[in-house]
């Protein structure tokens, strides 16, 4: 079975988890585009009554089309569910997000939730994260000495060059973004917290402690990876 087909798998099988009356926040990518269509095959037919946060522009155009109802995060601070695919996913359930350029959104309804299930393909699912390079929102302004801060903590940044138009990628949130590869990424969660304190850093890729639960489309199956630790409290 062809990656492009796990990933509808696991699309339409998380759409079906969705709930009548949730309100879901609904992450970014190609993976996430077929939940998107599977849900709005789900609202049509079942009349379910579902609220979404998109993550992006991208969902945000997609789960209209789907005809999805929308909301926002000053409606609904607390998420029931957040829906997002995934870069690299390791055995502890940490996560590299932000090949699409939507991390910072997709950290924000990815923290503000109940749960946060992750759909992959099976190419994502590594031993450990680090293969893919880390993508960081920077502020315009900041994005030379942040990108010599990286260097320094022994990253190999490329600021990340638009396709179809001249100069770099700006996000959603009119940012920049470096893509940072590490050689090998011992401790996520010290290098997560090192990048993310450097003034003028938006977000990071490296999405810790943050997954409840994986699905990975293999061979016309879905297998089920869960956290058995807690999300990290809100209130604390
Ligand atoms: C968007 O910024 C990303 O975090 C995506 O969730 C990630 O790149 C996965 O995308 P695909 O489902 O397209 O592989």
């Amino acid at each position: 079975m062809s990656f492009e087909l796990e990933k509808e798998l696991v699309g339409k099988h998380a759409a079906e988890l969705v709930e009548d009356g949730q309100v879901i926040g609904v992450g970014s990518g190609t993976t996430v585009s077929y939940f998107i269509k599977h849900l709005g095959a789900r609202c049509r037919r079942e009349g379910l009554k579902i609220l979404a946060v998109p993550s992006s522009y991208q969902s945000y155009f997609e789960l209209i089309k789907a005809g999805v109802a929308l909301t926002t995060l000053d409606e609904y601070d607390t998420l029931d569910l957040t829906i997002d695919g995934a870069d690299e996913v390791d055995e502890d359930l940490n996560l590299i997000k932000g090949g699409g350029g939507a991390l910072t959104q997709e950290k924000i309804i990815g923290t503000y939730t109940k749960k946060l299930i992750i759909l992959v393909d099976s190419s994502k699912f590594v031993k450990r994260i680090g293969g893919a390079p880390i993508p960081v929102e920077v502020l315009p302004k900041a994005l030379s000495p942040v990108y010599k801060k990286i260097e320094s903590f022994g990253g190999k940044p490329e600021v990340r060059m638009a396709k179809r138009k001249l100069g770099p990628v700006v996000t959603d949130n009119g940012n920049f973004i470096l893509d940072c590869k590490f050689e090998e990424i011992i401790d996520p969660e010290s290098l997560n917290t090192r990048i993310k304190m450097l003034p003028g850093v938006v977000e990071t890729g490296l999405f810790i402690g943050l997954a409840d639960r994986i699905l990975i489309g293999k061979e016309g199956a879905v297998i089920e990876k869960v956290k058995e630790r807690a999300r990290p409290d809100l209130n604390r």
